[in-house]
C-alpha cells in the first residue's frame, strides 16, 4: 500500500491506512485531532509501525509526553522488520525522542534526499521550530530555505510544502513571493493554521497591521483552542493590537489565549510568547501588572527548571528578572547551555540590567548579541523582542538618533513608527 504521499507503507488494513493518511494531512495543518487519527490507524492495525511513530509525534506536539514516549518504543520494535524507508523514518523520531537533536538533523535531511515525499520526517526540519530552526547555526534561515527550496519539487500541488517554502522565503525577507506562494497554498486548504501562521508573518514584515489583523481574527474564529498554533496565534493577535495601540485588544488576546492560565499549548510557546508580548507592551508605554510577571517567573521555573532549551531560556530570563527573582535570573545567566547558550548568558545579564535600569551595563551585554540572534531561534518577529530592546536601551541612553537608525539599517519595517514610547508610539 502507499500514504498520501505516495510512499510504499506496511500496513494491514485500508481503513487503517486512511486514518492515517487523516493523521497526517492533520499534524501538517497543525489542526486539532491527528492524536486521534493516529490513535485510530493503530487500533485498527496495532502492528503498524510509523502509525505509531505518528501517534508519538502527535502526541508529542499536544505536551503528553510519556504516552509519546511509549508510541515511539513499539514504533522502534515493530520498524525493525521493514524496508529502509520506514526503518529511517522511525529512526529520526527515535534521535529526536533520545534528546540528540543533531543526529536527528543529520539523518533527516539525508532521508529526505532518497524520499523527499516522506513528509511527515522531512516535516522535522522544517518550520521555525524544527531542527534547523533550534541548530543554534548563524545562517541556519538561509539553510531552511535551501532545504525547502529542494523539496518543493517533489510535492506538486501540495498545500502543506507550498506553506513551508512560503514561511521560508518569509524570513529571508523575500515578502512579496512568500505572500503570493502562501495566498496559493491556502487557496488549496484554508485551515492550515501554518498557512495562516505564516501569512500573518508576512503580513507583519510587509507593515500591514490593518489587513493582519482583520485576517487572522477571521481566521482564529474557527480554529479549535486546543490546536498547537492557537496559543502563539493568539500572541500574534496580541501584537497587531498592540501595533494598532489597541490596549484593551491586546490583554484580551493574552487573557484568552496566551498566558498560562488561558493556553493550552506547549510551554515554550507559552512561556515565550507571554514574556514577548509583556515586555513588548512595557515598551509600548503599557503599564504591566506585577503578578503578570511573578506568575510567568513561576511558570518558567516550573516548565524550564534547568537550561538547554536556548529560546526558551531567554525568555524566561526576561520574566525572572522583570518579576525580580534574582536568583532564577543568575542561575540561567552563569550556567546557559544548548544550542545557543552561549548567546543566552549575556541576554539574561542585559534582563537584570534592564530591571534595574542599568543602561549602560544593558547596552554592554546585548552588543554581544545583536550580530547573531538568528542563533538563538525563533521567527524574524519574535527576536523584535531583541530589535525592540536594543532600541529602548539606546534610548534610554540619549543615543536617540542610533535607536532609530538600529530600526532603519536592521528592521525597517518597525522604523516608521517603532512601538516604543519615546520613539514612536504614545505612553
Ligand atoms: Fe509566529
Amino acid at each position: 500500500m502507499q500514504d498520501s504521499y505516495g510512499n510504499e507503507i506496511t500496513v494491514a488494513s485500508q481503513s487503517a491506512l486512511d486514518h492515517y493518511d487523516l493523521g497526517v494531512r492533520s499534524f501538517l495543518a497543525a489542526d486539532y485531532g491527528a492524536v486521534e487519527a493516529f490513535q485510530a490507524a493503530v487500533e485498527h492495525d496495532d502492528s503498524f509501525a510509523l502509525g505509531h511513530a505518528g501517534l508519538a509525534r502527535a502526541l508529542m506536539m499536544s505536551g503528553q509526553m510519556p504516552l509519546a514516549k511509549a508510541a515511539i518504543e513499539r514504533a522502534q520494535t515493530l520498524a525493525a522488520k521493514l524496508d529502509i524507508r520506514q526503518c529511517q523514518h522511525v529512526e529520526c523520531f527515535v534521535l529526536l525522542f533520545a534528546g540528540q537533536p543533531q543526529k536527528a538533523r543529520a539523518l533527516v535531511k539525508s532521508h529526505v534526499r532518497d524520499y523527499p515525499r516522506d513528509a511527515l520526517a522531512a516535516q522535522l526540519c522544517s518550520n521555525v521550530f524544527g531542527l534547523i530552526g533550534f541548530s543554534g547555526e548563524v545562517g541556519r534561515e538561509a539553510e531552511l530555505l535551501a532545504y525547502t527550496s529542494a523539496l518543493l519539487p517533489h510535492y506538486g500541488e501540495d498545500w502543506w510544502m507550498m506553506s513551508m517554502h512560503a514561511l521560508s522565503l518569509c524570513e529571508t525577507g523575500q515578502i512579496d513571493a512568500s505572500m503570493q506562494l502562501m495566498d496559493k497554498s491556502l487557496a488549496l486548504n484554508d485551515r492550515n493554521a501554518n498557512g495562516a501562521h505564516f501569512k500573518s508573518h508576512a503580513q507583519y514584515e510587509a507593515g500591514d497591521a490593518a489587513a493582519g489583523r482583520r485576517y487572522l481574527s477571521d481566521w482564529l474564529a474557527d480554529y479549535d483552542d486546543r490546536g498547537v498554533l492557537h496559543g502563539h496565534l493568539s500572541w500574534h493577535a496580541a501584537l497587531w493590537a498592540l501595533h494598532d495601540g489597541d490596549a484593551a485588544g491586546v490583554w484580551a488576546a493574552i487573557d484568552a489565549g496566551v498566558g498560562p492560565q488561558a493556553a493550552k499549548g506547549l510551554p515554550i510557546n507559552v512561556l515565550t510568547d507571554t514574556a514577548a508580548i509583556l515586555y513588548r507592551a512595557e515598551l509600548a508605554g503599557l503599564s504591566v501588572a506585577p503578578e503578570r510577571w511573578s506568575g510567568l517567573s513561576d511558570y518558567a521555573a516550573k516548565f524550564f527548571p534547568e537550561t538547554g532549551q536556548s529560546f526558551a531560556d531567554m525568555h524566561a530570563a526576561l520574566a525572572h528578572a522583570m518579576a525580580g527573582n534574582g536568583d532564577r535570573l543568575a542561575y540561567i545567566g552563569d550556567t546557559a547551555k544548548g544550542f545557543a547558550g552561549d548567546l543566552v548568558q549575556p541576554v539574561a545579564r542585559a534582563w537584570g540590567a534592564i530591571a534595574r535600569q542599568d543602561w549602560q551595563a544593558a547596552l554592554e551585554e546585548l552588543v554581544l548579541v545583536m550580530s547573531s540572534t538568528e542563533r538563538l531561534g525563533g521567527s524574524r518577529a519574535q527576536r523584535d523582542l531583541l530589535e525592540l530592546t536594543y532600541a529602548n536601551v539606546l534610548l534610554k541612553l540619549g543615543l536617540t538618533e542610533e535607536a532609530r537608525r538600529s530600526l532603519t539599517t536592521r528592521r525597517p519595517v518597525l522604523a516608521a513608527a517603532p512601538p516604543i514610547v519615546g520613539l514612536g508610539a504614545q505612553p
